[in-house]
């Protein structure tokens, strides 16, 4: 679908990829963008409309679907990342939190807005997954779970939509320069790039785009006689 005249909704969009998203999406002629924020405050871009929305919260997403009844596309990509082992004894709390957020929310956000969506013609759905939906780590654990959930999930709904003319874009990405990987000492990518990248092939009609050369590499070697999955990536 294409990004000029198009009515967008980003969660997360106060900071981080979804602030990037969001510059992006204006200066690609976005008639409108809701930036979906857990505490709405001004971002002082013009187009943009800050709508309070906490993804793990069904009021506030029931609450959203109704403000923004004039989406056309929605970017699904609120996330959250605890780092930490399967093995620690309040892993099984975390990967609850995160699967909240980064699986229920995405999986809400996307029952909301089917409707919203069909009504305005079919339009679009961005899934902000990542390189750990294939390849995980002791530093990674429960969070490469919730992305590989989620991946399986965005497979799934593309052909829930298909029939209502819904475009349903997947992106997988290793680290991007942001909050999340703050202390991280691993090569980043910048998410402006990895932002060009995303709305690229969402105008080129694509159901998958790899933000960064580490997934292209990891995507090629899941087929691979010794699978990339097979060794860490991060200690
Ligand atoms: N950074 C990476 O290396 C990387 C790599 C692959 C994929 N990703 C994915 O990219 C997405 C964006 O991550 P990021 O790097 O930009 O992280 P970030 O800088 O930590 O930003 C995360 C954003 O998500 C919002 N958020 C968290 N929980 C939320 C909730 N329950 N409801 C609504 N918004 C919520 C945060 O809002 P608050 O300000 O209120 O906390 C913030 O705006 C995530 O899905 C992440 O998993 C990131």
């Amino acid at each position: 679908m294409k990004v000029k005249d198009a009515i967008v909704l980003v969660t997360g969009a106060n900071r981080g990829f979804g602030l990037q998203l969001v510059h992006e999406l204006i200066a690609r002629g976005a008639k409108k963008v809701y930036a979906g924020m857990r505490t709405p405050v001004d971002l002082g871009i013009e187009g943009v409309v800050p709508v309070k929305l906490d993804v793990t919260n069904a009021d506030d997403v029931a609450a959203a679907a109704a403000l923004c009844s004039d989406t056309t596309l929605l970017v699904n990509n609120a996330g959250i990342a605890q780092f930490g082992g399967y093995l620690d004894a309040n892993s099984i709390d975390i990967a609850r939190d995160m699967f909240e957020t980064n699986y229920y929310g995405v999986i809400r956000m996307s029952q909301a807005f089917a409707p919203v969506l069909k009504a305005n013609g079919g339009g679009g759905i961005v899934n902000v997954l990542s390189v750990a939906s294939w390849i995980s780590s002791p530093l990674l654990g429960p969070y490469a779970a919730t992305k590989s959930a989620v991946w399986s999930f965005t497979n799934t709904l593309r052909q829930h939509l298909s029939e209502q003319g819904t475009q349903v874009l997947g992106l997988h990405v290793g680290f991007m320069d942001t909050d999340m990987t703050h202390g991280i000492e691993f090569p980043k990518t910048d998410p402006r790039v990895v932002a060009a990248k995303t709305l690229d092939a969402l105008e080129a009609g694509k159901a998958e785009v790899f933000g960064d050369e580490l997934t292209e590499k990891v995507k090629l070697g899941l087929s691979a006689e010794q699978a990339v999955y097979l060794a860490p990536v991060v200690r």
